[in-house]
């Protein structure tokens, strides 16, 4: 047996050793781009996941730089293009920079992670010390991706299975809750409404009704996010509306929570068309971001809905110029149960939001800068 057929059964033994004694995914990256620095005597490995439309490194060995925030587009560079194409790269021997790739290491291989076909990120090897890449080298390139994508894999579906626990548990109690609220709602909806034949001819009083009523939609909205959230399969019911009827509606009750504050609201769209879509719950969807712009505004400021339609997508921008939302936590705002400077936030408007936006099909999105303003994105398609 050569010296290389043993380093390829040591690594083998040794990867399979820490895949089942480590747990913690970060420290498991770590010690197989350790590990494949150390055996395939290169200068630096990193294991970049896709994130967005962007890789971001989540584990590094010998790299000389703090790649916390390093990103690259995919499709860009190197790696950026074989998290696109899914295809290994592997380049020996560089004099000159290849223009390609705009990369400039002698020796470099990067090598797509997959989960079933998807590519989910990659392993970059870089620079073999005084040597370049041979057979035996790029079979433990590619087993040691395979072994970051089955560890990565494993760690999701175990945080998924966690989460689900977590959900069930937390879904019994709060829908027992919710139904009977729900069920009380719309006692007191029925007598409102009762009201509002008694005092026909007075519109003052007709003005708080309709307040009531507005409030009273939301309490509603709030319970049926709870009940839709613990069961976790959105049931729809699709009925053609009006995208004017849609907004129509919206800036109803905008204008409605918003009677107090200096907060002006503006409504933009290029056309009208005919959606698809549970109008309450699309509806919902706007009055959870139209809450959280209106709570971050602080009674003074701008909430802007933009819609743009093609002939594929509608696309509805709800824009605020309020504190913004601090970089770390913009990944985590569609998280159930994230909350960040609320009181009272119990952190289920945006999740609610995402399952709603997903069961149509439809994307949810979000861009900030604090200070400066918050964007949701929304595409629906049509
Ligand atoms: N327009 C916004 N401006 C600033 N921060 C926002 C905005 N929208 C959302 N956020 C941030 O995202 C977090 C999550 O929002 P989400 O609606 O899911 O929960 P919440 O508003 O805290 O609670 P809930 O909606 O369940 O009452 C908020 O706590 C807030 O920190
Ligand atoms: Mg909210």
């Amino acid at each position: 047996m050569n010296s290389k057929n043993k380093d390829f059964l040591d690594i083998l033994v040794e990867i399979s050793e820490i895949m089942n004694m480590i747990t913690d995914i970060d420290s498991l990256l770590k010690r197989i781009v350790e590990l494949a620095k150390e055996y395939l005597q290169v200068q630096r490995v990193s294991v970049m996941l896709k994130e967005g439309d962007c890789l971001k490194i989540v584990a590094g060995a010998g790299l000389n730089f703090d790649y916390k925030d390093f990103k690259v587009k995919i499709g860009d560079g190197a790696s950026g293009k074989v998290a696109q194409t899914g295809e290994p790269l592997i380049i020996n021997e560089i004099n000159e920079p290849n223009k390609d790739f705009g990369y400039q290491a002698k020796s470099y291989m990067c090598i797509p992670l997959k989960v079933k076909e998807k590519v989910i990120g990659v392993l970059n090897i870089t620079d073999k010390i005084d040597d370049y890449f041979d057979e035996n080298d790029i079979k433990i390139g590619k087993y040691l991706s395979s072994q970051c994508a089955l560890a990565i894999e494993r760690y999701n579906l175990y945080e998924e299975e966690k989460r689900n626990e977590k959900l069930a548990l937390i879904g019994k109690f709060t829908s027992a809750i919710a139904h009977d609220i729900k069920n009380l709602l719309n006692i007191v909806q029925g007598y409102l409404e009762l009201m509002e034949i008694e005092i026909e001819d007075n519109p003052d009083i007709k003005e708080y009704t309709d307040s009531i009523i507005t409030e009273l939609k939301l309490i509603h909205g709030l319970t049926l996010d709870i009940l839709d959230f613990s069961k976790r399969n959105i049931l729809l019911k699709k009925e053609k509306v009006l995208l004017s009827e849609l907004l129509n509606l919206i800036t109803k009750h905008a204008n409605i929570m918003l009677r107090f504050t200096e907060i002006n609201f503006e409504i933009y769209y290029n056309s009208d068309i005919e959606l698809f879509i549970d109008k309450e719950k699309i509806f919902r969807v706007f009055m959870n971001l139209l809450s959280n712009s209106i709570e971050a505004l602080n009674e003074k400021g701008l909430i802007k809905l933009t819609v743009e339609v093609d002939d594929k997508l509608a696309v509805f921008e709800f824009f605020d110029n309020g504190p913004g939302i601090k970089k770390e936590n913009i990944d985590k705002i569609f998280d159930p149960f994230f909350t960040a400077g609320k009181i009272k936030g119990t952190g289920l408007g945006l999740a609610v939001a995402k399952e709603i936006i997903q069961a149509h099909g439809g994307e949810i999105g979000a861009d900030s800068v604090e200070g400066e303003y918050t964007k949701f994105i929304i595409k629906l398609p049509i």
